[in-house]
C-alpha cells in the first residue's frame, strides 16, 4: 500500500461544523439518494442494534452503500435518553466511510451533526410530499437538537412564520425560543401544554424521547385538518387514535419499520400508505387535497448519512480540514 492509501481522515465534530455544509446541499443530495433507492439501487439493511442498561438505550449499526454516490460505510450511533441528566447529548457516535472500489476505509468522522441535520433534511423532502405548501405554522415538541434541524429544514422550503414550542423542560423550551427566533427570524411563542403546539399549527414535529410503550401525549381531536406531521420520535408522543386521524400515514423505509414491529416498537398505528422513495420519485401521489391529514414516521436511514458523508469528507479534503491518521 502506497503512504496515500495507508490512512484516513479523521474529522471531528468541530470540523464538520467548519465545513458547514448547508441545508439546501443535504436535502438536495437526500433527494438524489431516495431517488435512487426507489430504483433498487441502494444497499441497505435493516439496523442491528445493541441496548446496554435500560431498554429504552440504543446503539445501532447503519450500513448502506449508494452506488451513484460511490459512498459506502457505516454509522455507529448510541441514542441514551437519560443523557440528558447526566449533562451529556442523547445522540452520539461515529460513522466510518470506505473506498467503494477498494473496501479500504478512507475516513472515520464524528456522526452528530450528520445525524441531526439529515433528519430535519428527511422532514423536509416528506414535507415537499405531504405538507400544505403554504404552511406557516409549526408546532414542536421536543425543543432539543431535532427541534432545531427540523425548523432550519422545514425552513428552506416553506414560507415559516411561527413556532409553537413545548418541551418538559421550560427553561429549554425558554432557550429554545430566543436560539430560533435570533437565528432564523420567526416569532416563537414558547407553550406550557403539548396541545398548544399541535392544535392551529400547520405542520407538528414531535422529537422527545423514543419509548417502546409510547407516552401517547397526543390524543384524537387535537390535529386540525389539513395538518402533517413528522414523527421523529417514532409513535412515542401519539395516541393510536389520533395517528388513525391521518389519511396517509408514511415511512421513510417500510422493511425498515416492519423490522421495529418485530422488536416491540409500532403495536397499533395505520396501515402504512407508502414510503419516501415512492413518494420522491412519483409512485405514489402525496397530499391531493388541503384538507387531509398526513403523517411521516421516518426512522432515520443509514442511507441518509452515507449520502452526506462523502460530501463532508470532499469538502474536508478540499479545505485541508481534519487529521490524517495511519491505518
Ligand atoms: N428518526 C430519526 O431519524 C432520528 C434521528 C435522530 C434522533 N431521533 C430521535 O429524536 C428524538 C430527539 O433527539 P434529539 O437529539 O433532539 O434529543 P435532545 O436530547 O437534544 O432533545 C430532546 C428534547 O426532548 C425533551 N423532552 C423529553 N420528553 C419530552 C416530552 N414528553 N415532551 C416534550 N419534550 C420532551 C427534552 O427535554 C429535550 O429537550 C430522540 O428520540 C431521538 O432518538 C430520531
Amino acid at each position: 500500500m502506497s503512504e496515500a492509501e495507508n490512512r484516513l481522515l479523521y474529522i471531528s465534530q468541530a470540523d464538520i461544523k467548519k465545513i458547514n455544509l448547508s441545508m439546501r446541499d443535504i436535502i438536495d443530495q437526500l433527494e438524489v439518494a431516495f431517488s435512487e433507492k426507489a430504483e433498487g439501487r441502494v444497499e441497505m439493511p435493516p439496523k442491528p442494534g445493541i441496548h446496554p442498561g435500560d431498554a429504552d438505550n440504543f446503539i445501532h449499526a447503519m450500513p448502506a452503500y449508494i452506488p451513484a454516490m460511490k459512498s459506502a460505510g457505516v454509522k455507529w450511533v448510541s441514542g441514551f435518553p437519560h443523557n440528558q441528566e447526566r449533562g451529556l447529548p442523547y445522540i452520539s457516535g461515529l460513522l466510518i466511510l470506505n473506498d467503494s472500489e477498494t473496501g479500504l476505509p478512507i475516513s472515520v468522522m464524528d456522526c452528530v451533526w450528520i445525524t441531526a441535520k439529515r433528519t430535519g433534511a428527511a422532514t423536509a423532502i416528506a414535507a415537499k410530499r405531504l405538507a400544505r405548501p403554504e404552511s406557516s405554522i409549526v408546532g414542536i415538541l421536543g425543543c432539543g437538537v431535532q427541534g432545531r434541524s427540523n425548523i432550519e429544514a422545514l425552513s428552506v422550503d416553506f414560507p415559516l412564520k411561527k413556532v409553537m414550542a413545548y418541551d418538559i423542560d421550560n427553561k429549554v423550551t425558554a432557550k429554545y425560543a430566543s436560539e430560533i427566533e435570533a437565528k432564523f427570524g420567526l416569532e416563537v411563542t414558547p407553550v406550557d401544554k403539548p396541545k398548544d403546539a399541535v392544535s392551529g399549527c400547520d405542520i407538528v414535529v414531535t422529537a422527545g424521547p423514543i419509548l417502546k410503550k409510547p407516552h401517547a401525549t397526543i390524543q384524537a381531536g387535537w390535529i386540525d385538518a389539513g395538518i402533517f406531521a413528522s414523527l421523529v420520535d417514532f409513535d412515542s408522543y401519539w395516541h393510536p387514535d389520533a395517528l388513525k386521524e391521518s389519511s396517509k400515514f408514511c415511512t421513510d423505509d417500510i422493511p425498515q419499520l416492519q423490522h421495529y414491529q418485530e422488536m416491540g416498537y409500532f403495536q397499533d398505528i395505520p396501515p402504512i400508505y407508502a414510503d419516501l422513495c415512492e413518494l420522491v420519485a412519483g409512485h405514489k401521489p402525496g397530499r391531493e387535497t388541503s384538507e387531509e391529514c398526513t403523517i411521516t414516521c421516518n426512522l432515520g436511514l443509514a442511507m441518509n448519512d452515507m449520502a452526506v458523508a462523502p460530501l463532508i469528507y470532499q469538502r474536508a479534503i478540499e479545505k485541508g480540514i481534519g487529521t490524517w491518521l495511519p491505518l
